[in-house]
């Protein structure tokens, strides 16, 4: 094989809100030495930078606009990824729960899309990538060594959450965390572009009962199997 033969390794990893996909992502890339893509992040700026710029969430043309536009770094301060828009550290305000309400609804616009579909595809680069998101494995990088759709159930998901906001100091409630889960699962389920579901080749795996360690050397077997992860 020569070295134009050589492909970037890319792992994708998919699935519905609170299974476990940036934890997972985050912990694989840092073993691996990839790169990571936080795809979610980057519909959460894109709808954050809208009400920053008072584009409203159904101007489909303006918001393609601010996507495509999108003045974003990723700067590692204290071995945190700081997130910064137009200069300002918006790193938390981009998690809430409202935040990721308000980029599903920028998210089910085909326009929105595509102003992100580039940007996305920029970060295959060597060594390797860990994409995370709902249309890694479909839409964003099809052709990826190894797709894996990771799930759990709802009220799993919404522990999970509950979990990780306490410990942020965030109040949070757990019935309406479930809530605001199944009314995103089915608005990304249901919309008509890049809904989520598993790509046609994608592993499905069920984290409910999984620990974190465990999930990350199930995936680390399969990289191998893959001759993905020789050196992981
Ligand atoms: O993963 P995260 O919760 O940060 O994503 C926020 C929202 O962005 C999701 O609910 C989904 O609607 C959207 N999203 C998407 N495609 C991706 C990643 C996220 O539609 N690849």
């Amino acid at each position: 094989m020569s070295a134009s033969d050589t492909v970037t390794p890319v792992l994708t990893i998919d699935g519905p809100g609170g299974a476990g996909k940036g934890t997972i992502s985050g912990l694989l890339a840092e073993r691996l030495g990839w790169h990571l893509l936080d795809s979610g992040a980057l519909y959460r700026l894109t709808a954050y930078a809208a009400g920053k710029h008072d584009v409203v969430l159904d101007d489909e043309a303006g918001l393609a606009h601010v996507a495509a536009n999108l003045d974003v770094a990723f700067p590692v301060a204290d071995g945190a990824v700081q997130t910064l828009l137009e200069g300002e550290d918006v790193s938390r305000a981009i998690r809430t729960e409202q935040a990721g309400e308000r980029a599903s609804k920028v998210a089910a616009l085909p326009a929105v899309r595509d102003a992100l579909l580039k940007r996305q595809r920029d970060f295959e680069q060597s060594p390797g990538l860990v994409a995370d998101g709902r249309d890694m494995g479909t839409v964003v990088f099809p052709g990826a060594g190894l797709k894996v759709f990771l799930t759990a159930s709802a009220e799993e998901r919404a522990r999970r959450r509950h979990a990780q906001l306490q410990q942020a100091g965030v109040d949070a409630n757990l019935s309406s965390l479930l809530k605001e889960i199944q009314a995103r699962d089915a608005r990304d389920t249901q919309r008509s572009v890049a809904p989520l579901k598993p790509a046609d080749d994608a592993i499905t795996l069920d984290t409910t009962r999984l620990s974190i360690p465990e999930v990350v050397e199930q995936l680390t077997e399969w990289l191998s199997l893959r001759g993905m992860a020789s050196g992981a």
